[in-house]
C-alpha cells in the first residue's frame, strides 16, 4: 500500500534513471497536487539546470521513459515543463480496499524499528503544573502514541523534579503541619499553596531557615530517615500528577517516572569521568564543561557548570548523567526532549557534551521539541488576573463546564450523563487539540470559545463528523432491518463477514478516497519530524472531504443497494481513519454528538 505521491515518485524516478542515468534516480520528482490534474511533478526544471537542456525537452525525456501502468495516466507536458497526471480511479480503489482490510490503515511498518525514548511532561514536585506543562504533556504523549502505533518501541520518561534546595524547606514544612493535615492534603490539591506557604515560612522565620538548609544538607548526605519523608512528599505528589493525567487521557503512569532525583548516585561519576576525559576542568571554583562551538560575550567559550564550588551539582549535571543512561541502559536510537523553547540552550549544550564524551554517538539522534508559550488575550504568558500562573486544574474544568453548554445546546435530547461524558471529551479534546493543531514551537492565545467552536480546525469539528458518520450507520442499519445488522457488523467487526469494498467511483468518492490513502504517510512523517499538527492539519482536511462526499453522493437516500453498502463502506473507513488519527493525539469520539 502506496499513498498515490509516493507511488508516482517511485515510478518517475525509474523514468529519471532510465532517461539519464543512474545516478538520477534520486533526483527529488517533487510531486505535488496537481491544479489541473491529481499531481504535477515539478523536477523537469532541476533537471534540466543539472543536464544543461531545456526543461521542455528534458520534460519530454521523462515522458518517453515513464511509465505510469496501473497507476496514472500518460503525463502531459505544461507550461515550462511541469508533468501533470491523473490518476486511476481503479488504482484509487484498489489501494483504499486495500487500507480498508488493513489494522495499521496503510501505515507503512518501519524498516528498522527505533527505540525512541520521549521525555515529556515533567512538572515540579509541590508546584503547580501551569499550562506550559499542559503543552509539554499532550505533545509528548500524541508523539509517543503515534511512535508506538508505527511499531516503534518507545520509552517514556518523565523527567519530574523532585530534588535540589527547595526541597530542605518542604520537608521541614511538611513535618511542622503533619503529613494527615489538611495543609499537607494540598499536595494532592493545590501544591502551589503548599509550596506557598512553606516559602513564606523560609523567608520571615530565620529559625525554620537554618532548619530547612540542614534539611538540605541531611537529605543529600543519603539520611534514612530524611530520604522517607521526602519519599512520602512526593508520593503525595504523583497523586497530584495523577489526577491531571487522568483528566487529560494521557498514557503516563508511575512506570514512567524517572525523576531527578533517580540519576542522584550517578552525579559524581559523571563529573569524575568528565574531569577524567579532559572535557570538564575547574573554573572560578566550579567544574564546567566548555562544549564546542558555544561562546558568550566576548567570544569567551560559553561554560556549562555541572559541580559547584560546594559540592553540589545542578539541572545540567542530572541531564548529562540521564542522557548517558538513556543510550547506554535503555539503548535509546532516538531521543526527544519535549520541553519549552527557553531551554533550548541548555539542551543544545547538553547535546555537545554528550556528543564529546562519547556518550551521545552519531547513530542516536537527539532532539529538542521546543515548545511555545501559551498566551493570554492581552498576548502574554496566560496567567491570573492576579498575576500567578494558572492552575491547569481550573483551566480543564472550565473548559468541560463550557462544553456542557455546547452539548446542551446541540443535542438537549440526550441523556443527562451522556452529555456529561461528551462534555468531558469535548472540553479536554478541544483543549489538547488547539494545542496539537499548532505547530510545536510557536505561541498561541489561550481561547477556549475558540476550542470549543463546532466550526473550523477544531475538536469538536472533527468529534462533530465522527459522530455523524456513526450515526448514519445506525440508521442505515435501522432502514435495513436484519440486513442492516449485518452491513454494521462487518464495518465494525471484519472477522463477521467479509465488508463490502469503499466505493469509489464518483468525484467526491474518489476526492475522499485520496485524502484516505495520506493517513499513513501523514503518521509517518509526524513520527519523523516531531510533528503532531500535520495530523491535525490532515483530519480536518479529511473531515473536509467527508462532508463534500456526503453533501454529493446520498448514502441513506440512495436506492441502489450496492452503492448504497459502497458508500457505507468508505464513510465507514473515514471513521476509522479519523478515530484513529484522534487517538494518536490522544483525543476520544463521542458515539452521539
Ligand atoms: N522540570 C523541568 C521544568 O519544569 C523540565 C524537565 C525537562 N526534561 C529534562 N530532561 N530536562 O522546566
Amino acid at each position: 500500500m502506496t499513498a498515490p505521491d509516493i507511488a508516482l515518485a517511485s515510478r518517475f524516478q525509474d523514468a529519471f534513471a532510465a532517461a539519464f542515468g543512474e545516478e538520477y534516480r534520486d533526483a527529488d520528482p517533487i510531486i505535488r497536487p496537481g491544479r489541473f490534474s491529481d499531481f504535477q511533478c515539478n523536477a523537469a526544471m532541476g533537471l534540466a539546470k543539472k543536464l544543461g537542456q531545456k526543461p521542455r525537452d528534458i520534460a519530454a525525456q521523462i515522458v518517453e521513459h515513464l511509465d505510469l501502468t496501473g497507476i496514472a495516466s500518460a503525463p502531459e507536458i505544461a507550461g515550462p515543463g511541469f508533468l501533470n497526471t491523473t490518476l486511476s480511479t481503479e488504482w484509487i480503489a484498489g489501494e483504499t480496499a486495500a487500507i480498508a482490510a488493513d489494522e495499521r490503515l496503510g501505515a507503512a511498518v518501519p524498516a528498522s524499528p527505533d527505540t525512541v525514548v520521549i521525555d515529556y511532561s515533567a512538572p515540579n514536585v509541590a508546584k503547580e503544573m501551569h499550562v506550559g506543562h499542559l503543552r509539554t504533556t499532550v505533545v509528548g504523549d500524541a508523539l509517543a502514541r503515534t511512535l508506538e502505533f508505527l511499531g516503534h518501541r518507545v520509552i517514556r520518561q518523565n523527567h519530574i523534579g523532585d530534588w535540589g534546595t527547595p526541597f530542605g524547606m518542604l520537608i521541614e514544612h511538611l513535618l511542622d503541619v503533619g503529613e494527615d493535615s489538611a495543609d499537607a492534603k494540598l499536595l494532592e490539591t493545590d501544591p502551589n499553596a503548599f509550596y506557598q506557604a512553606a516559602r513564606q515560612k523560609f523567608d520571615g522565620d530565620e529559625a525554620f531557615a537554618t532548619r530547612a538548609r540542614a534539611r538540605v544538607a541531611t537529605l543529600q548526605s543519603g539520611d534514612e530517615q530524611t530520604l522517607e519523608i521526602w519519599g512520602r512528599l512526593v508520593d503525595l505528589s504523583k497523586q497530584y500528577f495523577h489526577r491531571i493525567y487522568s483528566t487529560l487521557d494521557v498514557t503516563l503512569t508511575d512506570n514512567d517516572l524517572a525523576g531527578e532525583s533517580s540519576y542522584n548516585d550517578l552525579l559524581q561519576q559523571t563529573c569524575d569521568d568528565l574531569k577524567d576525559a579532559g572535557i570538564a576542568r575547574v573554573s572560578d571554583g566550579a567544574l564546567c564543561v566548555f562544549p564546542d562551538g558555544f561562546t558568550g560575550r566576548d567570544e569567551q567559550p560559553l561554560p556549562l557548570i555541572i559541580q559547584k564550588s560546594d559540592g553540589g551539582f545542578g539541572y545540567a549535571t542530572t541531564d548529562l548523567a540521564a542522557i548517558r543512561h538513556r543510550v547506554r541502559t535503555l539503548g535509546a536510537t532516538r531521543i526527544a526532549y519535549v520541553v519549552g523553547t527557553a531551554q533550548e540552550l541548555h539542551f543544545q549544550m547538553i547535546f555537545q557534551t554528550a556528543r564529546e564524551a562519547g556518550w551521545l554517538p552519531e547513530s542516536v539522534d537527539a532532539q529538542h521539541v521546543k515548545i511555545g508559550s501559551v498566551l493570554g488575550e492581552d498576548g502574554k504568558i496566560l496567567r491570573t488576573r492576579s498575576g500567578s500562573s494558572l492552575r491547569l486544574m481550573d483551566l480543564l474544568q472550565e473548559g468541560t463546564a463550557k462544553a456542557r453548554g455546547v452539548i446542551d445546546e446541540l443535542r438537549p435530547d440526550l441523556p443527562e450523563d451522556e452529555r456529561e461524558q461528551i462534555a468531558q471529551m469535548i472540553g479536554i479534546g478541544g483543549i489538547k487539540y488547539a494545542d496539537l493543531s499548532t505547530a510545536h514551537d510557536s505561541d498561541y492565545t489561550f481561547d477556549l470559545d475558540r476550542m470549543l467552536a463546532l466550526q473550523g480546525n477544531t475538536a469538536p469539528y472533527l468529534q462533530y463528523a465522527v459522530a455523524r458518520i456513526r450515526s448514519i450507520r445506525r440508521r442505515a442499519a435501522e432502514a435495513s432491518g436484519a440486513d442492516g445488522a449485518a452491513v454494521d457488523s462487518a464495518a465494525t467487526d471484519s472477522a463477521a463477514a467479509p465488508a463490502a469494498a469503499p466505493r469509489v467511483v464518483d468525484d467526491a468518492e474518489r476526492a475522499l478516497a485520496l485524502q484516505l490513502l495520506e493517513f499513513g504517510p501523514t503518521a509517518t512523517a509526524v513520527a519523523a519530524d516531531y510533528a503532531p499538527h500535520r495530523m491535525a492539519a490532515y483530519l480536518f482536511d479529511l473531515a473536509q472531504a467527508f462532508m463534500g462526499f456526503y453533501e454529493h453522493c446520498p448514502i441513506l437516500k440512495e436506492e441502489d443497494a450496492e452503492v448504497r453498502t459502497g458508500r457505507l463502506a468508505l464513510a465507514d473507513l473515514t471513521e476509522s481513519v479519523l478515530v484513529t488519527g484522534l487517538d494518536l493525539l490522544g483525543v476520544s469520539a463521542p458515539e452521539r454528538m
